[in-house]
């Protein structure tokens, strides 16, 4: 009672018009979801027609031309409709910053929620909304409730931030971690899918509470079988009461954007990715969904400004009802606005295009880089040749050389590549939609000059 009349006072006090729209889910200086649906003037003439050819595509985007560009991992270019809306949004938050906050964040909030949702085939409400694929995991990892005696598996090919976080996690809970090896040590080139499925399925324990997986290694550009995983994770859990199940994470930022999968089809608890690489959104965002119980068997770690309860329970001296959902999860604090707002736009320009053709097209110039890196006297494949084991990421090494100098080579005769930020280092290529399959010739050709 007390709550909501605190929030018909607060909306109220709001003397413009437009704020009201920061009151319709939550609190009135918290701006909130908003409804989702198009808000007039949103799309330019010609920004929602399909794209069909891949020139068009390529036209989208603002790359150096003297550059082949094979860097789609690492930070995205935006696409024009992308930037157009990032400088829309940025030139109205200039000229009136409160205003244009309370009135726009709840339904562009809601758009960018709407969006994600749909192209994961998943439901709004089951997403929060983050800044980097590092942000979503540190979220999800130190969120865990766990305890001594909990053990969480993770495999030795993971980047950085799924160790990092789960170090963190496990220092503070007591839990245990352990890292299984999918393929034998230094060669991914030579993994299976039977045999990954194998490794994790053996590795399960009755005291396993997570496994932490990445859909595509940065390390080699080798694709992880998720959906048998999956299956075989919910082998484990049968029969197990649910405080005692294992949560499926899975960082899935390089095969977001490429792969023409929903997390249905993944079996995975939690999804979590950045928007700034191969989505080419706008910098600076990121997403996780989570299933119910992902969620409802988590802690918020930043406080949320969408989650109305949390919100109204602190101004009421009390603890909020309910479990965790997704809006309590989702990080608060102010934000980029114009970039979240934008983030529309990437998924309109990913399905203008069509998530399967992407796919194909991604695979496509990923296996010419790959056939020809392969057949190439003097370099060392280390990405899996088997089509369904790789997405739109090739590593490689060039016999005697140093990965940084080999890569530092291919830059200076204007192939964008980098190197492998782990232990074990690589040459890595990542083509993309924005590639042209005449620019992999020529990649192809540089490297057979270093060689
Ligand atoms: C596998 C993997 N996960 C996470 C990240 C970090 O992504 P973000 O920049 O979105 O935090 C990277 C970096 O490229 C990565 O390779």
């Amino acid at each position: 009672m007390l709550r909501r009349t605190f929030i018909k006072e607060t909306c109220l006090a709001m003397a413009a018009g437009t704020a009201l729209a920061g009151c319709r889910q939550g609190n009135a200086d918290v701006p909130s979801q908003g409804r989702g649906g198009d808000a007039p003037g949103d799309r330019a003439e010609g920004r929602s027609a399909p794209l069909t050819d891949w020139e068009t595509v390529r036209a989208q985007f603002v790359l150096n031309p003297d550059r082949i560009h094979l860097s789609s991992l690492f930070i995205a270019s935006n696409p024009e409709p992308v930037r157009a809306a990032i400088d829309r949004y940025r030139r109205a938050l200039d000229e009136d910053p409160v205003a244009t906050l309370l009135a726009e964040n709840g339904p562009r909030r809601g758009l960018a929620l709407k969006a994600a949702a749909e192209y994961l085939d998943a439901e709004a409400g089951e997403i929060a909304l983050t800044e980097s694929t590092t942000m979503g995991l540190g979220l999800v990892y130190n969120g865990l409730r766990l305890g001594p005696g909990d053990e969480v598996l993770t495999t030795e090919h993971d980047y950085y931030v799924t160790h990092e976080s789960l170090r963190l996690s496990c220092l503070r809970s007591g839990a245990s971690l352990r890292k299984v090896a999918l393929h034998p040590a230094g060669r991914p080139e030579a993994a299976s899918a039977d045999a990954m499925v194998e490794a994790v399925a053996g590795a399960l324990r009755p005291e396993t509470r997570v496994l932490a997986v990445t859909w595509v290694h940065s390390g080699s550009g080798l694709k992880l079988p998720l959906a048998r995983i999956g299956k075989a994770v919910a082998a484990a859990n049968a029969g197990r009461p649910e405080a005692e199940r294992i949560l499926f994470c899975v960082d899935g930022v390089h095969g977001f954007g490429v792969e023409d999968t929903g997390v249905a089809e993944m079996g995975c608890d939690f999804f979590v990715s950045g928007c700034h690489k191969w989505l080419f959104g706008p910098r600076g965002t990121g997403l996780v969904w989570g299933s119910p119980r992902a969620w409802r068997s988590s802690l918020p770690t930043i406080p949320s400004f969408i989650d109305g309860e949390a919100w109204e329970a602190w101004r009421d001296g009390e603890v909020p009802d309910g479990e965790t959902t997704a809006a309590r999860m989702s990080p608060g604090g102010f934000k980029a606005f114009e970039h979240q707002w934008a983030l529309p736009e990437a998924f309109a320009f990913h399905s203008r295009i069509g998530r399967s053709r992407i796919a194909e097209r991604t695979h496509a110039l990923n296996g010419q880089l790959v056939e020809g890196l392969a057949a190439t006297k003097g370099v060392r494949l280390h990405t899996p040749r088997d089509g369904s084991l790789r997405a739109g990421i090739a590593c490689f090494s060039v016999e005697g050389m140093d990965p940084f100098e080999a890569a530092g080579r291919l830059n200076r005769r204007g192939v964008v590549a980098t190197v492998t930020p782990y232990a074990q280092r690589y040459v890595r290529f990542a083509p993309s939609i924005r590639n042209l399959p005449s620019e992999i010739d020529k990649a192809l050709a540089a490297v057979r000059e270093l060689a």
